[in-house]
């Protein structure tokens, strides 16, 4: 059945979520805070997201509710393994005492995959990608990933144009290459290897010196031997201690390898291991930053909007994964599987076991139970769901309309008229036939553009926040890590389980 946005498809909204700010002093907010006001929604579970939280013995209830008339969706497969920990990473990714149970993993992965097909007869759904995400699923043998993708064509069919993603290390993909000419013969269209930066000295300091530039090129060669066509380099900036010299330099190693993509990510600091470093690193620091990799990657050849995060270099191809793109561009729903995944429906979004205490035990006995190994699940107001789309939205730079319309019934501009008005009148963003889209002046402040489209109770988080305080930095990712896994509500991932 084709979706149809009834308005009381979603829950009403909680009083906090039915109040009205002005645009001006939101904005204000968001750039006063943009260590967090950005991509990741929500922010604050516990002050936001919470009075939306279902039980657990609903969980079976809401999810079939939520799949209900969902007819176009994306598959998510998490896997949280990886060489060593670097300190600035935000994704679920457990332990070195947990490195040996990759087997037993794929084998909860496919129960999992079993125990939603049971509920949700996923194969009368139409697929439109698959990202097989991280952690690093090139720690994974190829006879593993053969495992999962056969459990998933033996159940699911892929629309045209759809492609399968996944991710690597340069030590991993340099150290194997008949795995990565595996893994290109299972049908995986699109590789995805993480460089972050280049230099030894902070390499080191964010515990990822296994991964330099020693393993760049024989990585790359193995990669296009492999036939990859689609392949590419995650670069990161923002560190406290970066020069603008050393991003250079990062840069023009980046392209010298000749990948077909290039995504940049900004730091975000929240629950990481280098939290405490957010404050030395000022928006002043970080814009040049910016601008340098977008006149750089233009220069060699790399195309995106403004705002936009990842540049292709080839015509016609947006350069993310049709899951990621599918997902950001129309807001379409996803299935996301393994530790810590988040799914997202129009009406809900939840998280798995594993999202804060990162650990595999509470998601093996989940799915040996039978039941879906879910620790958090929200059922949500449309303006919650409306703020997580708008959100994603801006790793392309701009919210389209027809996608939003479609999933919400209502026009982007009737649901936000005030916000809009304001970014127009500022030169911050244009109004085209199909999207509300940053302009060069308003990618230099989307920390503060992208809270106007939160629901009020983020704006409310945002305005009473002390950045300078900033406790949810670190706090909860302290107490995950001390009282292990299920921890309910006490961390949530932003959208990283999801993006990579
Ligand atoms: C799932 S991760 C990693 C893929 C692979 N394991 C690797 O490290 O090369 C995808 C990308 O997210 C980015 N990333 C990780 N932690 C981040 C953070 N705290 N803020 C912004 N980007 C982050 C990195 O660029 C990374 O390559
Ligand atoms: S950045 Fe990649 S290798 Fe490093 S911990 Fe995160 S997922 Fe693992």
């Amino acid at each position: 059945m084709p979706w149809n946005p009834n308005p009381k498809l979603w829950r009403d909204p909680v009083p906090a979520d039915a109040a009205r700010y002005d645009p001006a002093d939101v904005f204000a907010a968001g750039l006063r805070n943009h260590h967090v006001a950005n991509t990741a929604y929500p922010i604050a579970h516990q002050q936001t997201f919470k009075p939306y939280r279902v039980t657990r013995s609903e969980h079976a209830e809401v999810v079939a509710r939520s799949f209900a008339d969902i007819g176009d969706m994306c598959l998510y497969v998490h896997v949280p393994f990886c060489e060593t920990r670097c300190s600035f990473c935000e994704y679920t990714v457990v332990g070195k005492s947990e490195l040996d149970q990759t087997e037993a993993y794929v084998d909860a992965l496919l129960r999992e995959f079993e125990l939603y097909d049971r509920q949700l007869a996923l194969g009368s759904r139409r697929y439109f990608g698959l990202d097989i995400g991280g952690g690093t699923p090139g720690y994974l043998s190829a006879a593993q990933v053969e495992r999962i993708l056969a459990a998933i064509h033996a159940r699911v069919t892929f629309e045209p144009g759809s492609d399968i993603s996944i991710e690597t290390t340069p030590s991993l993909a340099a150290a194997d290459p008949a795995k990565l000419a595996a893994f290109r013969a299972l049908g995986i269209d699109r590789i995805s290897m993480g460089i972050q930066v280049i230099q030894p000295d902070l390499l080191r300091v964010l515990n990822r010196s296994g991964n330099g530039v020693e393993h760049h090129h024989r990585a790359v060669e193995a990669i296009r031997r492999a036939g990859f066509q689609r392949f590419n380099v995650d670069l990161m900036y923002g560190f406290a201690g970066q020069s603008l010299a050393s991003w250079q330099a990062t840069l023009d190693h980046a392209i010298a390898l000749n990948p077909d993509y290039i995504t940049l990510y900004r730091m975000r600091y929240k629950l990481t291991r280098i939290s405490h470093q957010a404050d030395a690193v000022t928006l002043d620091a970080i814009r040049p930053m910016s601008d340098l990799a977008k006149n750089r990657l233009r220069e060699a050849g790399f195309h995106a909007n403004p705002g936009k995060t990842t540049f292709s270099r080839i015509p016609g191809d947006v350069g993310t994964s049709s899951y990621l793109a599918k997902r950001v561009q129309t807001g379409i729903p996803y299935l996301g599987l393994g530790l810590g995944s988040q799914t997202f429906t129009h009406t809900s979004i939840a998280y798995n076991d594993g999202a804060a205490g990162k650990q595999l035990r509470p998601y093996f006995e989940s799915v040996a139970a039978g039941r879906l190994p879910i620790q958090d699940l929200y059922d949500l107001p449309a303006r919650h769901m409306m703020g997580k789309m708008a959100a994603v939205s801006f790793y392309f730079g701009e919210i389209q309309r027809a996608p939003f319309l479609a999933k919400f019934g209502v026009p982007l501009e009737e649901v936000f008229g005030p916000e809009i008005r304001f970014v127009l009148d500022q030169g911050w963003m244009t109004l085209r036939d199909d999207a509300l889209a940053l302009t060069p002046e308003g990618v230099h402040c989307y920390n503060g553009i992208i809270p106007l489209f939160a629901a009020p109770s983020i704006q409310r988080y945002l305005l009473e926040r002390d950045p300078h305080q900033a406790a949810d930095m670190v706090r909860n990712r302290d107490l995950a890590l001390r009282t292990g896994a299920r921890i309910s509500h006490a961390v949530g991932p932003g959208d990283e389980a999801a993006l990579g």
